[in-house]
């Protein structure tokens, strides 16, 4: 299983502070936002991890994620996606460092308080994508289900109410995903829809959709990022860090500690 973090996009509702920095490079309580996707990840024993950033920030990155995981065989890349051009786009951009293995990708701003680990490793073939009951259902890809619980309607941000459920920034797909992100045109707003990719598997009925207990955060607003820091706070989301991300974090920080006692000595 290879493992992609969608982490480019404008953040255009969190200017002016991503004028300067990444939306997932900013803080959520004690860590970047982008080492909660990427514990999602790593706590599903996945190695090779890409991270897909907008080209002004690649630098902040490499800084950041280049080497820390190394002593660990984590092995993370680095794609650049010169425009936001959607979520699927990861599947194309992503395709020599999917080579021929299924795929997790996650975005980079969506952070969960459960574990996936089991799911993710389970994983067989065809889709596997998750749902959440929010009140706000028309922000998100939807999906409705039927009264047996299977998935029969996904559709992108529905004007018109079919479900209260949305679907989070997780995907686990086959190596087919590649070629179907290849045929998906772009949408009226200009971006090739992760939508169409659930429905190519949806139609062949081999999509799973899967209901999940605990928090999901996408810290996307001002709001959003405020309210995801406190609930990583008060409900202690940052004790599930994988230990592997608290070491080389720790090992991190030593090693900025010394360069900065250098500079002053
Ligand atoms: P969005 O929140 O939809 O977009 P954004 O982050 O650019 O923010 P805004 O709407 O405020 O302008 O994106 C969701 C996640 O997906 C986020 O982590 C950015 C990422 N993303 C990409 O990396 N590339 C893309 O082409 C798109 C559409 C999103």
């Amino acid at each position: 299983m290879k493992g992609i973090i969608l982490s480019g996009g404008t953040a255009t509702r969190l200017f002016p502070l991503t004028a300067t920095t990444s939306k997932q490079l900013l803080p959520v309580y004690n860590r970047q936002m982008i080492f909660y996707p990427l514990n999602t990840l790593i706590k599903a024993g996945i190695k090779d991890i890409l991270i897909i950033v907008a080209p002004e920030h690649s630098g902040q990155y490499l800084n950041l994620l280049g080497s820390i995981f190394k002593k660990y065989s984590i092995n993370i890349y680095f794609e650049v996606q010169k425009l936001p051009r959607g979520l699927a786009e990861a599947f194309i951009l992503g395709e020599a460092f999917i080579d021929k293995d299924p795929v997790t990708m996650i975005l980079g701003d969506n952070i969960f308080e459960k574990d996936f680990a089991e799911e993710i490793k389970n994983f067989k073939s065809g889709g596997l994508i998750f749902a959440k009951k929010v009140p706000d259902p028309e922000r998100f890809g939807v999906v409705k289900f039927d009264e047996n619980n299977k998935a029969i309607q996904i559709v992108e941000k529905p004007k018109d109410w079919i479900s209260d459920y949305a679907i989070p920034g997780l995907y686990v797909y086959d190596n087919r995903v590649i070629g179907a992100a290849k045929q998906v045109r772009p949408s009226d707003r200009g971006e090739i829809e992760i939508t169409e990719l659930h429905n190519f598997y949806l139609q062949s009925g081999e999509l799973m959709v899967s209901t999940f207990d605990g928090e999901w955060l996408d810290a996307g607003t001002f709001d959003t990022l405020l309210e995801a820091g406190n609930i990583v706070r008060d409900k202690k989301i940052y004790e599930n860090f994988d230990p592997i991300i608290n070491q080389a974090i720790e090992e991190f920080n030593a090693e900025l500690k010394a360069l900065a006692k250098k500079r002053l000595s």
